[in-house]
This record gives C-alpha cells, structure tokens and sequence, in this order.
C-alpha cells in the first residue's frame, strides 16, 4: 500500500487555533494554577505549543497511553504504559489530548483521574471526530472538529509515523 497525506490544517491556521485556546485558558483559570496532563505520544506538540501560549502558573505532567496498535482503528483496549507522576490531588488539571475518537480513552482517564480527587477536571483536544462517539464525554476545549478520516501530523501517527509533520494531514492508503 502506497501512504499519501493530504494537509487538512496548515501550520498557520493551526498555530491560530492554539493561541486562541490559550487565550480562553487564561482567562478561564485567572488566579488559579493549572496542572497539565500531556497524553503522550500523540499530543506532545499540541501540549507544548499551548503551554507556551498559558499565562497563569503552570505544572506540566506526562502520562503514555496507547490503544491503537499499528492499525487504524482503535483496539478499544487502553493501555497506561506510563503513568503520571505528581499528586493531583486538590489540584486544577487539565488533561490535554490531541484527538478524541469514540471518547473511550478520555472517558477512561477521566474516571481513573477523579478517583485521586482533583479539584476540578477538564478537557483540551486538539482535534474532534464528533461522528464516532460511543461515549458521553465533555471536551471543554476543542480545537477543530473534523470529518471522519484517519489523520497524522503534529504529534498523530499512523504505526508511529508521521508524527513530527508541522501540519495536520489525512492518511489516504492506496494500492500500490
Ligand atoms: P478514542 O479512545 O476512540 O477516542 O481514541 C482516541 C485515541 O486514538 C487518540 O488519543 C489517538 O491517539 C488515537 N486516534 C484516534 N483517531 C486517530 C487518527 O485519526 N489518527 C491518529 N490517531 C488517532
Ligand atoms: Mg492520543
């Protein structure tokens, strides 16, 4: 199979869309201190770039999750291969995610995160497939919603490829 990419959201536009929500970050916690939770691999661009956009006091933490093999579908299995490491208890987090799919990986986190008693909990998703929702879950934050269509690019991978592409893409397979 031949891999072709096609961008979906250039450089620009995207690093427009971040700022904004940054902005709405800032106002949204004044006075208060934000505990970002960076579900690795796929939103450590995303993170970054918002992170540097944040201007209330921010704790930055990391937690590696898969649940799609090389495929390009969900295994619909979750799996926490690195947790995070800072108490997060009474504390104001926001998990940052690059994309949210059928919602059960958020959904997961989400209950397994409010078990340790955070102050409040919120969500920041770069990208949204609103039409493969199987679960009910609350994005606070959204960059863009999208078409179905499987997509690589900033932080996305397809078999851990593509991720360090600047841009947002859609992955066509075509026969060779
Ligand atoms: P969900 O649990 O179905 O919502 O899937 C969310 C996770 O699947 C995301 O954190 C991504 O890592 C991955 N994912 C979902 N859609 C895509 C895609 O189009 N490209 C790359 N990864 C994706
Ligand atoms: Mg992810």
């Amino acid at each position: 199979m031949k891999e072709e990419i096609s961008v979906l959201i250039d450089e620009e536009k995207l690093q427009k869309r971040v700022k904004e929500l940054a902005e709405q970050i800032n106002k949204d916690y004044e006075g208060k201190k934000i505990h970002l939770i960076c579900i690795l691999k796929g939103s450590v661009f995303f993170t970054c770039e918002l992170a540097k956009h944040i201007k209330v006091p921010v704790i930055m933490d990391f937690m590696t999750v898969s649940s799609y093999g090389d495929g390009l579908k969900s295994s619909g299995y979750i799996n926490i291969e690195q947790d995070f490491s800072i108490d997060i208890k009474g504390r104001d987090v926001l998990v940052i995610e690059d994309i949210v799919d059928s919602g059960r990986t958020l959904a997961y986190l989400a209950h397994m995160m409010k078990k340790r008693e955070p102050s409040s909990l919120k969500v920041c998703a770069l990208l949204d497939k609103p039409e493969h929702r199987e679960t009910e879950i609350t994005v606070d934050y959204s960059g863009f919603a999208i078409d179905d269509a499987f997509i690589v690019g900033f932080g996305l991978d397809y078999a851990q490829k593509y991720r360090n592409l600047p841009y947002i893409g859609v992955l066509n397979l075509k026969e060779d």
